[in-house]
């Protein structure tokens, strides 16, 4: 099988500071890939390096086989990837369904989406209308998720999404992540520090020290979850 991301002895940074040294990493289309460390770590650092906002300084990233060679992110989203940042990242004076937009003109296949999300995000569906800067912090989350997955996308990156989520939130997202996986095969690229979290949605772990893989494993292994948290405490 081709796997969807395929990283190779990436490093990374901003001008001469290096943050990312000799990365590797694969996840397979279908697979929950969560990749867990402290703040500071260089988890957001990798997944703009993926989409393109920083460059590679050394080795390679492979999307379905075929090199990304620092394309810039609008090319790499025509490439199926999706991103959701870890800060704000919408138009805060525009609607949900203007923002969503931006994304996918089709007004139609908008409201199909908030329809098929409802069960999990039901307050977008209420809120077409409403500007984005008034939904609360949460609702904002759930808005960049459905933006992300509009579009069909092949390989998803999503970068803390349960930081400040109230629990039945986190659960919802779970419950999308699993369903996205199953019924369209796609790749998910979960950085976090929740672990709870990833252990009910992943399917492989890394964890991250310093722009370094330290630990990685399977989420069935009985000790999964203590392997992470020891090397998150430390
Ligand atoms: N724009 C930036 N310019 C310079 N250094 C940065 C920038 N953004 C992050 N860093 C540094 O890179 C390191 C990794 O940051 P980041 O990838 O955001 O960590 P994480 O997402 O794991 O919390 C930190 O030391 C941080 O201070
Ligand atoms: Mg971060």
């Amino acid at each position: 099988m081709t796997p969807a991301l395929d990283i190779k002895g990436l490093s990374s940074g901003y001008g001469e500071a290096l943050v990312l040294r000799d990365l590797s990493l694969m996840i397979q289309p279908g697979e929950i890939f969560a990749l867990l460390g402290k703040n500071g770590m260089g988890k957001s650092t990798l997944l703009k390096t993926i989409m393109g906002f920083l460059p590679v300084r050394q080795g390679h990233i492979q999307l379905a086989g075929n090199r990304t060679a620092n394309l810039p992110p609008y090319r790499m989203a025509r490439r199926s990837v999706a991103y959701i940042p870890q800060e704000k990242a919408l138009f805060q004076d525009l609607t949900v369904l203007e923002n969503l937009k931006l994304v996918m003109p089709d007004t139609a296949a908008i409201k199909a989406e908030l329809e098929r999300t409802a069960r999990w995000f039901p307050v977008l569906q209420k809120r077409v209308h409403q500007r984005a800067g008034t939904l609360s912090g949460g609702e904002q989350k759930m808005l960049l998720m459905v933006r992300a997955m509009l579009p069909k996308q092949k390989l998803m990156l999503i970068d803390e999404i349960s930081e400040g989520l109230q629990p039945s939130m986190v659960d919802a997202v779970s419950d999308v992540l699993r369903t996205e996986r199953a019924s369209r095969d796609v790749a998910i690229l979960l950085v976090e520090q929740n672990v709870p979290f990833v252990s009910s949605v992943a399917d492989r772990f890394s964890v991250l020290k310093q722009g370094e893989i330290v630990a990685s494993g399977s989420m069935a292994d009985a000790d999964a979850s203590a392997v992470i948290d020891r090397q998150l405490s430390v």
